[in-house]
């Protein structure tokens, strides 16, 4: 479990009235839990059947050299953030996961083209079973297996994970015999990382989803104390709405780890999607260090006072990296010989963060003592009830996305669906 370091904040004070709201959130969080309204704190308490993603993850990595997920938002980004985190991308030896989260056809026919169809599982995930793109990659892919495999091999190459009973996916695992995972009906899209949706290419990838789960239920139960001073969860996101309230209303989120920029990706999704609403809302940013020190960071410094950067810095790493001398010594690099990348990783964050701040720009920094499962189901929580608290403070509802739905009335209707 991780630490935080709170020196770099600007708004320190909590008032008594911020201290209820911050009460009144942990109970209205609770109240939904325990109404079994939201489950997705509960995915350590045996709603997810890890034995079933076991032993399917074992059938693809038998039958399969590419696994490739078909899905979009919420049905996407958790699986591929455990995966860039956590998998070795260059391992020529492991089965390969992809995402496809778009309908470019051009990155569509670029993978399929590179893929052996005879030795690719795809798993088709969406939670309604109607999301356009979803859908259209679906049919292309279950058309081509047809052609090239026939009917009942096809059938047997897409693993459907949608909602247990609703969706217009779920019949077909009796009309055709597709296998079929679940997104549990309370879990909204977004907030569905840690079941069979990010699960089973986690799984695939040879990574540890009972430690992943593990870490997040520990995180879950920490979480749920009304208390500000043992609930850090709570702290961060007080600390965020009183900083936003104060005008520092974008919220940029910075590990200092190229594994973890799919986190990035995955917290704007959860922090946009579900706050966005009502003429209120945080903008997230999402960045890297130390790339972005040589891209926004000079935004940061010198732009509008306007952003809370959260750092996120790990305190193992699984590699060491020494920095070696040179034939010939030269200032302007021989001082780093000696040095480990990961001092000079580290070195860059903690200097840009008190540059920020000296320059009035304030920041938290989540300190990980390893990138690995447990700690990462356990921030995958954090960030998930960090999002659902500030729902609650800012007195809306988190787990809706009514402004989206417009578009897709439109590209129905553009595209000749029926009734729209
Ligand atoms: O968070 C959400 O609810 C959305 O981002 C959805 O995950 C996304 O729209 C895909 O929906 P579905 O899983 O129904 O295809």
């Amino acid at each position: 479990m991780f630490n935080i370091n709170w020196d770099n904040i600007i708004e320190k004070d909590v008032n008594d009235k911020n201290k209820e709201l911050a009460k009144k959130a942990i109970q209205g969080i609770k109240h939904k839990k325990e109404t079994s309204e939201i489950g997705f704190m509960n995915v350590n308490e045996g709603i997810i059947n890890t034995e079933r993603l076991i032993s399917t993850s074992k059938w693809i990595q038998d039958n399969a050299d590419d696994f490739v997920v078909l899905g979009i938002g919420g049905s996407s980004l958790g699986g591929k953030t455990i995966v860039t985190a956590l998998n070795n991308k260059f391992n020529k030896k492991g089965i390969r996961v992809h995402f496809i989260d778009n309908v470019d056809p051009d990155y569509f026919t670029d993978l399929l083209n590179s893929i052996d169809l005879k030795r690719t599982v795809f798993n088709v995930i969406s939670k309604s079973g109607s999301t356009a793109e979803t859908m259209a990659q679906f049919l292309v892919v279950y058309r081509l297996l047809f052609e090239k495999l026939g009917k009942k091999e096809a059938v047997s190459r897409i693993i459907l994970t949608t909602d247990p009973k609703k969706g217009a996916l779920r019949p077909l695992e009796n009309s055709m015999g597709f296998k079929t995972l679940d997104v549990p009906q309370n879990i909204g899209g977004r907030f569905c990382a840690l079941t069979d949706v990010g699960l089973l290419p986690a799984a695939v990838a040879g990574i540890d989803v009972k430690s992943l789960l593990k870490g997040a239920g520990e995180m879950a139960n920490r979480s749920l104390t009304d208390d500000l001073v043992k609930n850090q969860m709570l702290e961060y996101s007080i600390v965020k709405y009183i900083h936003a309230l104060k005008g520092y209303d974008i919220s940029v989120l910075m590990p200092y780890s190229t594994k973890l920029f799919d986190f990035s990706l995955w917290y704007v999704q959860l922090w946009a999607e579900s706050l966005g609403k009502q003429g209120k809302g945080q903008t997230p940013i999402p960045a890297t260090g130390a790339t972005d020190q040589h891209s926004q960071v000079q935004l940061f410094m010198e732009g509008p006072k306007d952003k809370l950067i959260t750092f996120i810095g790990i305190k193992e790493h699984s590699n060491v990296v020494n920095i070696p001398d040179f034939e010939t010594p030269i200032e302007a690099f021989s001082y780093l010989s000696g040095h480990t990348m990961k001092e000079l990783l580290d070195a860059e964050m903690n200097s840009t963060q008190k540059a920020l701040y000296e320059n009035k720009v304030p920041s938290v920094k989540i300190e990980l003592p390893k990138l690995d499962a447990y700690n990462l189901g356990a921030l995958m929580m954090f960030f998930e009830l960090a999002t659902a608290t500030t729902g609650e403070f800012m007195g809306i509802n988190a787990f809706d996305q009514p402004g989206v739905e417009l578009g897709k009335k439109y590209t129905y209707q553009m595209m000749g669906r029926k009734g729209y």
